[in-house]
């Protein structure tokens, strides 16, 4: 079965009550009539046909009473990270979550309180700070360094800004949004960090699935198994099959105790998976579902290859090079211009949504991200309005 096609169907998302496109105009000034859409980090791809299939099936059968997270889902999931990333898990470490911001918001609730101090190497995924802040805990900030091209650990730095008030580590691997994928010696090194400093580790993985030719991506718990008593692993499909609005996450814990604690908020809150969301994932963690991601991953490079070559010949500016995710990271630092200039030239001259940098934490201050999950002609489109927008800069 060839998918290549799939990549740059033109899907009018506009008017489907879809955030990335719909939002766009109330959250960055920017109209969908004739903006690009490249912030939140879904894609503008249909998903898999087997995926799509499980959907068009259940639709036909047209009853949807209660089900539960079922063995072949399970199941499924086991299947998918012995496969796809050569990690074997068992069933019953398996819970499920409403999507990965939800993990993480409830991994806060149960194992931190109030005042606590959270850990996170910056620049990361925004979402994280947030939603510490917004559970009332405190964000302790540990930037990367930032090495050539790439981003490495200060583990001495971080060290010294703890206070040993902390209680969470929330790692992101690969990292969004430097598209960095760590080595079992950096997840090693991390681990034994949060060892150290007697933090529960949340490792967010939900990007592990999008890695190019070239880098190999290895789960915390393969890197570290040593790290157990303290590890919770989030995944998700989300990212992976664009399924996001479909809030099903998984949260892999092998510790029987902290498995223990989190099933038991989740009884108390109540809080069980839609059928649907359960149903597309069996479906998606399959050797079809591989195939089509395989062939996603095909796309995603090729469009990384174009997008960093337009970009990287505009002077001032450097997209650095991805090692996963569809989330380009791009230096701006060379145009000596401050960020709300360069913020206003992508919105009102290249008409480009695309995430500010700064929002990333300390070390984004000079970046935009784009995400490159969408069609080809698209991304040669935003490299010609980037071209046209900072056009006095060649
Ligand atoms: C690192 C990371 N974690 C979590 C999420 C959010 O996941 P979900 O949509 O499952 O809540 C994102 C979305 O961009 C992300 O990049």
């Amino acid at each position: 079965m060839t998918f290549s096609d799939d990549f740059n169907e033109h899907v009018d998302r506009v008017g489907t009550n879809c955030t990335k496109w719909d939002k766009m105009e109330a959250l960055f000034g920017v109209p969908a009539e004739g903006g690009l859409a490249m912030w939140t980090a879904d894609s503008d791809f249909p998903t898999a046909p087997c995926v799509r299939e499980v959907l068009r099936k259940a639709a036909d059968h047209g009853v949807f009473g209660y089900s539960w997270d079922h063995p072949d889902y399970l199941n499924a999931v086991v299947w998918w990270m012995k496969n796809r990333h050569g990690w074997q898990i068992e069933p019953d470490w398996v819970l499920t979550s409403q999507g990965l911001g939800n993990a993480i918001a409830l991994s806060l609730d149960v194992w931190s309180n109030p005042g606590d101090g959270i850990v996170i190497f910056s620049p990361v995924y925004h979402e994280f700070a947030m939603k510490i802040n917004r559970a009332g805990r405190k964000v302790v900030e540990c930037p990367l360094k930032r090495d050539g091209d790439t981003y490495a650990l200060d583990l001495e730095d971080a060290q010294a800004r703890l206070t040993g008030a902390e209680k969470i580590l929330i790692w992101c691997s690969p990292q969004n949004p430097s598209g960095r994928v760590w080595t079992p010696e950096e997840l090693r090194q991390v681990a034994e960090f949060a060892r150290r400093n007697d933090l529960l580790l949340i490792s967010d993985e939900i990007h592990h699935d999008l890695v190019y030719p070239g880098s190999t991506f290895v789960p915390m718990d393969v890197a570290a198994p040593e790290a157990r008593p303290c590890l919770v692993t989030l995944t998700a499909a989300s990212k992976t099959f664009n399924v996001a609005g479909q809030r099903t996450g998984n949260m892999i814990i092998a510790d029987p105790d902290l498995r223990a604690a989190m099933r038991h908020r989740l009884k108390t809150l109540d809080y069980g998976p839609g059928m649907l969301g359960v149903e597309m994932i069996t479906a998606a963690y399959s050797p079809e579902g591989a195939a089509w991601v395989d062939a996603q991953i095909a796309h995603l490079a090729e469009n990384r290859r174009i997008f960093d070559t337009g970009i990287n010949a505009i002077p001032g500016l450097h997209s650095l090079p991805l090692a996963a995710t569809y989330l380009a990271w791009v230096d701006f630092s060379d145009t000596g211009m401050t960020h709300d200039e360069i913020a206003a030239r992508i919105r009102d001259d290249a008409k480009i949504a695309a995430s500010p940098g700064p929002s990333f934490g300390t070390g984004g201050e000079s970046f935009m991200r784009f995400n490159l999950a969408t069609s080809r002609d698209r991304v040669v489109e935003a490299v010609k309005r980037m071209q046209a927008a900072f056009g006095d800069l060649q």
